[in-house]
């Protein structure tokens, strides 16, 4: 839940007449969540928010999703995706997705179109590689390790910088995603407990300005998918203020919580959306218990599945899986997982783990896509037992 924030030239009342140095107004929007009952902000356009001149459909690519049956945990290699020249946008590769979410892989190496989605927030969590992400309410620097979160209907758009692609794991909400609740006062200031705070959170802090006409925008919205045609440039936002605005947040700002024996999952907890959070397993000191186990104990999440994106460093309790750097498990509700064999005996004595991961659970089940099925170990499964 990011904090209040002023960001260029602002009237010093709401809603009353703010002027051009032609004379003319500003054109104010406010834009507000669930109903204008939580979050918004105010922005003041130089030309009106609403000219459209043409909306056609934008054909995706047909999604056919498997649902996981017969029952199996699952590892696709983010590495073994068919990716060529792309943008961060319409390079998305769906690999999981349900109701409440859904999870891409992008490899982009060129600027995105203008783009919104309509239908939810999106937490954009960078694997390597840099860009500028361009919205409506300022530019953002987004570096390994970020994760962008991107407001429902946030116009947008990705420009990669930097010699290497930018790779990027993409978790498209259907509703809102913020901080968890129980990190927050009740007035929502980040407690002492919280392993982050605002000070971690970074915001646009000057206003983005482009000119053109007719500029298109890719919208991902709840009948679909469009592209809308504006008369003028979206970026046209001379100021803005409230609590509803991009941001990133740098998985190497979590602090971890660690204990003399195991913490529970709950610990690693970044985000929050319906029906789903989002966890950031970072590197850190390791139980110190002196008879401690210090990797997971097997078990069971009965009413989630688990996404785990293996972001970085060595993932202990997964040697001998296959698992690498750009893998994605998927445990699913029904199985019980836990360390490849050998694994605990191997962690005895650690004092620290090197492991970087984002873990998705989400709390309905997780269907397949294609993209995810053409990237899949077909031996994950068995590597407990061993046969196969
Ligand atoms: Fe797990």
């Amino acid at each position: 839940m990011p904090y209040y924030r002023q960001v260029g030239a602002l009237p010093p009342k709401r809603h009353t007449q703010f002027r051009k140095t032609d004379g003319g107004l500003y054109a104010e929007e406010l834009m507000g969540a669930d109903g204008f009952s939580a979050e918004s902000a105010l922005l003041y356009h130089e030309h009106l928010p609403t000219a459209i001149v043409d909306s056609r459909v934008w054909d995706e690519p047909a999604e056919a999703l498997a649902a996981n049956h017969p029952l199996l945990p699952r590892h696709l290699r983010t590495s073994k995706l068919d990716t060529g020249s792309a943008d961060a946008i319409t390079g998305r590769q769906l690999l999981l997705a349900n109701d409440d979410v859904r999870i891409s892989y992008a490899v982009a190496d060129r600027p995105s179109p203008l783009y919104r989605n309509a239908v939810g927030d999106e937490c954009v969590y960078v694997e390597s590689g840099t860009a500028t992400v361009e919205t409506v309410f300022g530019a953002l620097t987004a570096r390994q390790g970020d994760y962008v979160l991107l407001p429902t209907s946030t116009t947008h758009r990705w420009v990669p910088t930097g010699d290497a692609p930018l790779r990027t794991l993409v978790v498209q909400s259907g509703g809102h995603i913020g901080a968890p609740r129980r990190y927050l006062s009740p007035r929502g200031q980040f407690l002492e407990s919280a392993p982050y705070c605002e000070r971690d959170l970074h915001g646009p802090t000057e206003p983005l300005q482009a000119s053109g006409s007719d500029v298109d925008v890719l919208v991902r919205h709840r009948a679909g998918t469009s592209v809308l045609t504006y008369a003028d440039h979206p970026f046209d936002v001379v100021g803005w203020d409230g609590c509803l605005y991009p941001y990133t947040f740098n998985v190497a700002d979590f602090e971890p919580i660690t204990g003399r024996v195991h913490q529970p999952p709950p610990v690693h907890q970044t985000f929050e959306g319906p029906r789903f959070v989002i966890c950031s397993f970072v590197p850190r000191k390791v139980d110190y218990h002196p008879l401690a186990v210090p990797i997971p104990y097997n078990h069971a999440n009965v009413d989630s599945d688990e996404v785990l994106f293996y972001a970085g460093g060595d993932y202990e309790a997964r040697r001998g899986s296959g698992i690498e750097q750009g893998s994605i498990s998927l445990h699913p509700s029904g199985f019980t997982h836990g360390p490849q064999p050998g694994a605990v005996e191997r962690a005895l004595g650690a004092e620290r783990f090197d492991e970087l991961a984002v873990m998705v659970d989400t709390f309905r089940p997780l269907l397949l896509a294609p993209a995810g099925l053409s990237c899949e170990d077909p031996g994950y499964a068995w590597t407990w037992s061993g046969r196969h």
